[in-house]
């Protein structure tokens, strides 16, 4: 069996596991890769990879995508899927200490096990992936873990990383939930929920404080600390608002690359900066989760849309 029929006859076994009658479908994604379809009563959709328990699109069934994606993005095995929502784990950003392990942890590079589906009782279509302590996982963090990724979808986007310490030694990580938005026009878009808190701005390593609303004009690469609070980008070509709504996260992160960096980078197209923005529901630096053994945190994004008129 060459690898092409043995991901289709993968699929066909997940399809015959988990498919649900009209609201829950796994298909084969970009590179033939298995991807779980979500769809509501209202005829929202919502895709999700394995690869990384990804969540590649979301789209409500009266609106352009929420949730941008490059056309450049790889989708390879052990590399990360630019766009939708990474899941950065166990750490944000490089390496604290190794710089040959990859950036924002191994959690988005690896294939993911589907584990249920199901139909919420309001009527969201849900699904729950897991990663587990490895060999190749201990190799690069040498704790026993169990993580969960829950996604599900009603009137809006709910995804949550739960982790849970299974070995006998006590834990920290960092770790995001790295939403890029899909945005009319970068310098248009205008986002609130921010004003008045400090951050470090990683690109200079200086601290600074967040006056009014916040505009992109240029490179951004900020951590904003001490915020639980919701953002919400307003996007006026694209007439809505779209709410991001965050628990368990004490952290903000905002970034767009700008001209020069999208260069740089092989997986993002030269221009495709001025249609993104990523807000990003994070434990970065200090805000760390400590687990003790046998207990679980969860890091949890809502993402609701909606008209301006
Ligand atoms: C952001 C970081 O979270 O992710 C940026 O703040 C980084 O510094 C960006 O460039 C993208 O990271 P990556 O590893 O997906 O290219």
């Amino acid at each position: 069996m060459n690898s092409n029929s043995m991901s289709e006859s993968r699929i066909s076994d997940l399809q015959r596991q988990h498919a649900i009658d009209k609201t829950v479908d796994i298909v084969a994604g970009p590179q033939g890769m298995p991807a779980v379809v979500l769809r509501n009563e209202r005829g929202d959709t919502a895709n999700i990879m394995l690869h990384g328990a990804h969540v590649t699109h979301y789209q409500p069934h009266d609106q352009a995508p929420v949730l941008w994606m490059s056309q450049h993005s790889r989708f390879e095995a052990g590399q990360p899927i630019r766009g939708g929502i990474p899941v950065c784990w166990p750490w944000f950003g490089a390496h604290p200490t190794d710089p040959t392990l990859p950036a924002h942890g191994f959690a988005r590079n690896l294939p993911w096990t589907l584990k249920k589906t199901s139909v919420l009782p309001h009527g969201e279509p849900c699904v729950r992936m897991t990663l587990s302590s490895s060999h190749a996982t201990l190799q690069q963090w040498p704790h026993s873990f169990l993580a969960e990724v829950t996604v599900s979808l009603g009137n809006a986007l709910t995804t949550a990383l739960s982790v849970t310490n299974t070995g006998e030694q006590a834990f920290s990580y960092t770790s995001a939930l790295h939403s890029y938005f899909n945005v009319s026009d970068i310098r248009s878009v205008i986002i609130s929920g921010l004003e008045n808190r400090c951050y470090l701005d990683t690109l200079v390593e200086e601290r600074g404080q967040q006056q009014g609303r916040l505009r992109i004009n240029s490179e951004t690469d900020r951590i904003y600390f001490d915020t639980d609070d919701t953002c919400v980008i307003e996007d006026p070509l694209l007439n809505r608002r779209i709410h991001i709504i965050k628990d368990g996260s004490h952290s903000t992160v905002v970034w767009n690359p700008w001209s020069a960096k999208s260069q740089r980078m092989d997986d993002f197209g030269d221009d495709e900066f001025k249609g993104m923005v990523c807000i990003e529901t994070a434990r970065a630096l200090d805000d760390s989760v400590k687990l003790a053994p046998g207990m679980r945190h969860t890091l949890k994004v809502l993402l609701q849309s909606e008209s301006l008129r």
